[in-house]
């Protein structure tokens, strides 16, 4: 079931009334559906039921502290990119660092170092360089760090450029050829334990034939690994799952299907411990931005909704011409959607002071007045977690809400916070 759904005309998450939630916490205002989050997440475990399997949730799509709590009490492990996103697991629930795979081409030492105190998983390494780098730290702490490599794979995956990443153009992973020689010299260090082989191929992937073919590469590398004498024990899948972010219908439980069974085919008879990083598909359509319209106006044949929030608040249509369904607060009356006439058509903009500042072009949209509010659907994923203060402005609040009972998550950010950091 979809979380946002008209109830007496008046939009709701679950059991909550968003009119109610914007007048008491004010807007722009993520809300978000723990039911399902927890859905999303139960819907992949029981994609992969029949083999051993941790899911490593994707700190980067939403690193919000009462998301990552409520994920790791189902059992979620997590995949982190930065000391930062470490710290964030720490904080909302220690013991899942036991479960947390470290990726990212950019380590630094004291990210490093982080790490194996806290003992995680996996690093996820993607340069020798970086390998070596690993190798020292752990010899100065005394631990055996657990590693894969991540491996380019050369595969191509239909997806935005900029979040495409499985290509031996992209700066990620390492050339899959030269794996084998790199897994070989790691092993005359005893600081190092190569216990596995990771890939990620980019995200927001619809089709997952190209998942299959990654995974069927990483499948013989691991035969050859085995063949040199190493212990893999693990299977890194990566994250990438796409959802659909148009109004048609979308089985979220048929795609988990159809990409567990691509990731299946991949693995062939590999029966080392899968583990998996999605963000986007456990996230992104449990959220949604909820926004005031400041002002309607018309410049030459062009209507502009101009809403509270901006660019810096869900900056996906801006950055990648991203679409983002947007309905209003109040359920239309009439047949709806409107006929596509020029009419009917508004841009609903920011009051960022760039043109890019866009959540919509040449849509239709029911008639819209200001004070009226507006929802930007499946917002969950890389919508908080890649706002900015741009223009000075404070982020927006967060609420979770489960079933009937509402929580603020994180409170809207003051004008203190914002100089907080400035010294004078
Ligand atoms: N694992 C690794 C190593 C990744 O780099 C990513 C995402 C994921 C897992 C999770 O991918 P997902 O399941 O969420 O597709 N800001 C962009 C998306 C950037 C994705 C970066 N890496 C957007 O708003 O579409």
């Amino acid at each position: 079931p979809r979380p946002f759904a008209y109830r007496n005309r008046l939009l709701h998450c679950d059991g909550a009334d968003l009119t109610a939630l914007a007048a008491e916490h004010g807007t722009p205002l993520y809300v978000y559906s723990a039911q399902q989050i927890s859905h999303r997440l139960q819907l992949f475990k029981d994609a992969f039921a029949t083999r051993p399997h941790t899911i490593c949730y994707a700190v980067k799509a939403n690193s919000s502290l009462a998301i990552l709590r409520l994920l790791a009490k189902q059992g979620a492990g997590f995949d982190i990119v930065s000391g930062g996103e470490l710290e964030r697991v720490r904080k909302a629930h220690k013991p899942a660092l036991k479960k947390a795979v470290f990726s990212g081409v950019g380590k630094q030492t004291w990210e490093i170092d982080a790490a194996l105190e806290a003992d995680i998983l996996l690093f996820n390494v993607e340069s020798e360089a970086e390998l070596h780098l690993l190798a020292a730290r752990a010899e100065a702490r005394n631990k055996v760090a657990r590693f894969a490599l991540r491996v380019n794979p050369d595969v191509f995956a239909e997806t935005h450029p900029y979040i495409s990443t499985g290509l031996s153009e992209h700066k990620f992973g390492i050339d899959i050829k030269a794996a084998r020689a790199i897994y070989r010299s790691a092993k005359r260090s005893k600081w190092l334990d190569p216990a596995g082989v990771s890939v990620h191929i980019g995200s927001q992937i619809r089709k997952v034939d190209p998942f299959a073919a990654a995974l069927a590469r990483v499948t013989s590398l691991i035969a050859d690994l085995r063949k040199d004498g190493h212990n893999i024990r693990y299977v890194d899948a990566g994250g990438g799952l796409g959802i659909d972010y148009g109004a048609t219908a979308f089985d979220p439980a048929k795609q988990v299907a159809k990409y567990a069974a691509a990731v299946t085919k991949g693995l062939g008879t590999e029966s080392a411990h899968l583990l998996l990083e999605p963000g986007r598909f456990i996230i992104a359509q449990a959220g949604a931005l909820l926004t005031r319209v400041l002002y309607v106006k018309k410049n030459g044949t062009k209507t502009f909704i101009i809403t509270d929030a901006g660019m810096n608040d869900l900056i996906r249509p801006a950055l990648y011409h991203a679409h983002h369904e947007i309905i209003p607060i109040k359920q239309p009356a009439g047949k709806q959607p409107l006929p596509e006439t020029d009419e009917n058509k508004v841009d609903v903009v920011g009051p960022v002071c760039e043109s890019g500042d866009f959540f919509a072009r040449d849509r239709v949209l029911p008639p819209v007045k200001p004070n009226d509010l507006l929802l930007l659907l499946d917002a969950g994923a890389y919508g908080m977690s890649q706002t900015s203060n741009y223009n000075s402005r404070p982020r927006p609040a967060e609420i979770l809400i489960d079933g009937a009972t509402t929580k603020l998550m994180r409170r809207r950010e003051t004008m203190r916070d914002l100089l907080a950091p400035e010294l004078l």
